[in-house]
């Protein structure tokens, strides 16, 4: 084989390499070094570097070296004109050695560049513009640069430039990701902040029920993630339980005050409530789905005699299903200045007789395996036994209260789901 061929062969295996090296997902650094010496090993060149350029004009950075003194990189910058010279310039005008020569870089740089032992600087192109420069010392054997040789280092560096270029652009994007994930946790953090000042405002105007509404949003929020639901479905349920009874801002304080004693008029003044909160909501662009819905059916019962709609049970959302036992729960769990809280058995007692009819069976068998766990010690963070108080759950019954419901609930809704099987 003819030595031409032999070196051509040899040119394209390293441009196949060098192709592969670039579009690998390794380490950066190590690619335009591993890039780097296929150029050298190409030419058989004793030393090299490549440099990027920092910006419009100023200083250049070094990427990758071999066989040059780190001192040359502190002195190494270049002027916007002088990139324009490298676009306009013969290849012959990148050697260093050749004056006169009308590439300013070269001129200002020659002694350097000479003392360190390199004899052509080659520019970085990409979209015509010079974004870095390629030094390369002399050949091994001590023969000239020919015009082949210049073709192979102009593939080369190009393929090195795009290279760069391409990570660098793969960096500013993942940047802008971070910054804009950054923003939008933030605004996460103030949309949940102002919904948790919404609650407090709401819960004010109840003087009874003080931190009822971020109550309601805890129970939902540790209901749901009972039930499997994604981190954000939780986030969202969380949301809707804090807002409610937002639609309450617009219900007379005189007669949210006195819910123990009001006429059939004042009665549907205050159940207009999740309707009035449903408007309040839904103009709003919430970053969680159907928070207007939780908050208007989470007085809908089962059974279709809650309000506003009526709604029987395969219509009433799931999340108004959660949102509505977490909010009963506390009712039945608070103490109200006309009775006292109620204790944990009775509050069972009423669960199970009111599954089916005002709440759904796997909701309530959801929390119920949630407050199981805490009893038995099974989870680190007591969440709802700090919500509860101190004692409330240490009664010795309360596990087999909770475990018999959760049998029950489960069998009941087994036997449903055969029967809508059956159905069908
Ligand atoms: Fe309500």
């Amino acid at each position: 084989m003819e030595l031409s061929t032999q070196k051509l062969i040899h040119t394209f295996g390293a441009l196949a390499d060098l192709g592969q090296e670039i579009a690998g997902a390794g380490d950066f650094t190590e690619m335009v070094r591993t890039s780097m010496h296929l150029l050298l090993g190409t030419l058989a060149l004793r030393r090299g570097a490549v440099v990027e350029c920092s910006g419009p004009t100023g200083p250049l950075t070094c990427v990758a070296v071999w066989g040059l003194s780190d001192q040359i990189f502190n002195e190494l910058e270049i002027e916007d004109a002088e990139k324009q010279a490298f676009l306009a310039g013969e290849p012959t005008e990148l050697l260093v050695k050749n004056t006169p020569c009308t590439n300013g870089f070269l001129n200002r740089h020659r002694d350097k560049l000479t003392a360190e032992g390199i004899e052509l600087v080659f520019p970085m192109v990409v979209r015509g513009e010079v974004t870095g420069l390629v030094l390369l010392g002399g050949k091994a054997s001590g023969e000239e640069f020919s015009s082949d040789d210049f073709g192979i280092v102009r593939a080369m560096v190009r393929h090195i430039g795009v290279g760069i270029h391409t990570h660098r652009l793969l960096e500013q994007v993942a940047q802008r990701a971070e910054e804009n994930r950054r923003l939008y946790d933030e605004l996460r953090a103030i949309y949940r902040d102002t919904v948790r000042a919404f609650a407090a405002a709401i819960d004010i105007k109840d003087k009874y029920t003080q931190g009822h509404s971020e109550r309601v949003g805890r129970y939902s929020e540790i209901i749901a993630r009972e039930m499997g639901w994604s981190e954000e479905e939780v986030e969202g349920i969380q949301i809707a339980g804090y807002l409610h009874d937002i639609g309450k801002l617009i219900v007379d304080r005189d007669i949210i005050n006195a819910p123990y004693n009001i006429d059939a008029k004042l009665s549907s003044d205050l159940n207009r409530h999740p309707a009035a909160g449903y408007e309040i909501l839904a103009p709003i662009n919430h970053p969680y789905a159907d928070i207007p819905l939780m908050a208007k059916y989470h007085h809908e019962r089962l059974d279709g005699r809650g309000y506003p709609d009526g709604l029987t049970d395969e219509q009433i959302p799931l999340g108004a299903k959660i949102v509505s036992l977490a909010d009963s729960f506390d009712a039945m769990t608070t103490d109200r200045p006309y009775r006292r809280r109620r204790s944990f058995e009775d509050v069972v007692r009423d669960l199970r007789e009111n599954s089916g009819k005002q709440f759904d069976g796997k909701v309530v068998a959801a929390f119920a395996r949630a407050i199981l766990k805490e009893v038995k010690g099974e989870i680190k963070d007591r969440r709802i036994t700090k919500l509860l108080g101190k004692g409330y759950l240490e009664n010795e019954r309360v596990p087999t209260l909770l475990t018999d419901l959760i049998t029950d609930l489960e069998k009941e809704v087994s036997r449903k789901g055969a029967k809508a099987q059956s159905l069908s």
